[in-house]
């Protein structure tokens, strides 16, 4: 008998991404005729600034998409590399930008058997690639005190000997919620001194809330110029299915980096990225401004809605478009609440289970990427539904 295919360990062992399946199963849902209320995505439901369009009709019919150089056409990482001189008041060297993302800076800094410290909850598949690449996570219980990120107590209580790394999400998914900035520049020093690496993913960063004298949340660069730091066009730009990102990254790793790209991907997607040359004009950036803008009227409109139907959001989000709060009042685990919201109500959310182990069969995450009269029919579906739990 020939024998079965066999499967890699590291294939049989990952976890699905639970957001995608609520989504798979909202799909489902709504091909037999019912309208969904899909509150599970972090997927901004404006699209691509309008120029970004113009730009990638013009890109596709006027040249051959041929491969660009394994990091990035040199404009795109010229003008990510002046936005963070210009956004963030950070000198970066164009030549330190690739059109590459976790995937590539995982596999340039995880070794099998590296300790990689990373915050319960946060975003699952951060956690899933470095453990592809043989990482042994450990993931660092937080609470509300600290609005769910790591703190320089946390990191220094679980740092081992065989710690080499931290991956931070700021703001965060399922949280929304940032490490302030000092303390941030507390934990990379702290890894720094014991030679580990920091990935910083940045990917919310510009949907954060402005300070008081109205200037922007700091980029980790802005004190640690040798962090490696992940960002996307998916959240700030709208583009989540145009699959491009880019990451910084210290001017030693990237020799290495460049060989992975190579390898790996040969190029990111050439269409997308001559679209996003118009990501970075000043009419761009406006449309952008203001969507940070409407996702605080989104925010505000959700904090009030959950509270009003007895499920109130403990830390309020400051950047991500993401709340989590805890179900565990209405007698259900947050998977039953997710999987009878969706069957009941329609309502697509995402349950803990995904983030993380401390949270996991208490919270559950809701996405306001969805548009205001979407968010107030969710809230509304979800109020009738929590009625009927008693
Ligand atoms: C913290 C975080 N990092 C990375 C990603 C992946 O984004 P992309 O669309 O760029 O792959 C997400 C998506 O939700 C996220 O929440």
């Amino acid at each position: 008998m020939i024998p079965p295919m066999r499967i890699s360990q590291r294939a049989q062992s990952v976890a699905p991404f639970y957001a995608m399946e609520f989504g798979k199963h909202a799909a489902a849902l709504e091909a037999e005729g019912h309208r969904v209320v899909k509150l599970s995505l972090g997927e901004p439901d404006f699209g691509a600034p309008p120029a970004v369009l113009d730009a990638l009709r013009e890109a596709v019919g006027s040249r051959p998409m041929t491969y660009t150089g394994a990091l990035g056409l040199p404009e795109l990482r010229l003008a990510i590399a002046r936005f963070y001189g210009e956004q963030h008041g950070v000198d970066v060297d164009p030549g330190r930008v690739a059109s590459a993302a976790l995937v590539l800076g995982a596999a340039a800094l995880v070794d099998p058997g590296d300790e990689v410290l990373i915050a319960d909850p946060s975003y699952p598949c951060n956690r899933q690639i470095a453990e592809s690449f043989g990482a042994r996570v450990t993931l660092v219980p937080t609470s509300a005190e600290s609005r769910y990120q790591l703190d320089t107590a946390s990191v220094r209580s679980h740092w081992t000997d065989r710690t080499r790394g931290i991956m931070v999400a700021s703001p965060s998914n399922p949280t929304g919620t940032s490490v302030p900035a000092d303390e941030l520049a507390a934990i990379c020093e702290l890894a720094r001194e014991r030679g580990a690496w920091r990935i910083v993913d940045e990917i919310y960063l510009d949907l954060g809330d402005h300070d008081a004298q109205g200037r922007p949340p700091r980029s980790v660069l802005s004190y640690d110029q040798e962090a490696v730091v992940i960002n996307s066009f998916s959240k700030y730009f709208g583009m989540t299915g145009w699959r491009l990102g880019w990451c910084v990254v210290p001017e030693a790793l990237v020799p290495a980096l460049e060989r992975l790209a190579q390898n790996y991907m040969i190029c990111a997607s050439t269409p997308a990225q001559h679209a996003a040359l118009a990501c970075f004009t000043p009419g761009s950036l406006a449309v952008c401004e203001e969507r940070r803008a409407e996702f605080g009227r989104r925010r505000a409109l959700v904090l009030d809605g959950l509270e009003q139907i007895g499920l109130p959001v403990p830390v309020p989000p400051d950047g991500a478009f993401y709340v989590y709060f805890d179900v565990s009042g209405t007698g259900l685990s947050s998977w039953e609440f997710c999987g009878r919201a969706l069957r009941e109500a329609h309502v697509a959310l995402t349950p803990g289970r995904d983030f993380g182990v401390g949270t996991a069969e208490t919270h559950v995450r809701l996405s306001y990427a969805a548009s205001a009269d979407e968010l107030r029919e969710g809230i509304a579906r979800l109020g009738k539904f929590v009625a009927t739990l008693g």
